[in-house]
């Protein structure tokens, strides 16, 4: 048996939490009605504070106590200029997610953004709630030779292949849920993934409306 060095974290130098929250995110929140979500590697909150703007309830995790407090400054900072206009409100849990006891069948959506849990993908898979959604986005490996914009791949923005995707694996360890989008694409030269996904146990729930109606891209 071939055994993989484990992959754990996503270059923190790398820093996603300048970008706006993803398209398909900010499509698929148009569409959901308001619940209770968690993001996992929140970073600087990008991701709760979009879902918060929309009356979600967020449990914001991640290991780094300094991140945690930025992005609750940050946050706060926002509220006081009216930018965040919070309505939900945001939990900030110091808690590593390779250990972390995930409540079962908790939460209505599941948000990840640049951070590699592929081990802990059955417990995540657990705390959705019937009908939960499961929004991955995340590096995907580059093809071979490829270097990207950049003629010298040390000097991409993202982490190494160790830490990224290969073609299909979100797919793949996703194959227990409903899998209602999965999209591999350059964004600006850099290889990526994006998955939606619904607990549907029973597989009695229609395909997701979009509200935006002109697809996800
Ligand atoms: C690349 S940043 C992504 C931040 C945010 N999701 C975004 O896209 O804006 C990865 C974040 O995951 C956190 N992290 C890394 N490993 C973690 C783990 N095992 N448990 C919880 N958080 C972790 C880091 O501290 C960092 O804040």
């Amino acid at each position: 048996m071939q055994v993989r060095r484990r992959r754990r974290r996503t270059d923190v130098s790398h820093d996603p939490s300048t970008y706006d929250v993803a398209l398909v995110l900010r499509t698929l929140l148009e569409s959901l009605p308001p619940g209770r979500a968690l993001d996992l590697g929140t970073g600087l909150g990008r991701n709760p504070r979009a879902l918060a703007a929309r009356g979600w309830t967020v449990d914001a995790v991640d290991l780094s106590r300094a991140q945690l407090e930025r992005a609750r400054d940050r946050t706060v900072s926002r509220d006081h200029d009216g930018v965040g206009q919070q309505a939900g409100e945001i939990a900030w849990i110091l808690a590593d997610v390779d250990s972390y006891a995930f409540p079962g069948d908790a939460y209505d959506l599941v948000t990840i953004s640049f951070l590699d849990v592929r081990d802990r993908l059955p417990a995540i898979q657990s705390t959705l709630a019937s009908g939960g959604i499961l929004f991955y986005e995340h590096y995907l490996e580059s093809p071979a030779g490829y270097r990207g914009s950049d003629s010298d791949a040390d000097h991409r923005p993202g982490p190494g292949d160790h830490y990224r995707f290969a073609p299909n694996e979100l797919l793949e360890a996703c194959r227990d849920l409903r899998v209602l989008y999965y999209h591999e694409s350059l964004v600006d030269g850099e290889p990526r993934v994006t998955l939606v996904a619904r607990d549907d146990a029973d597989g009695s729930r229609p395909p997701l409306e979009l509200v935006s109606g002109g697809g996800l891209e």
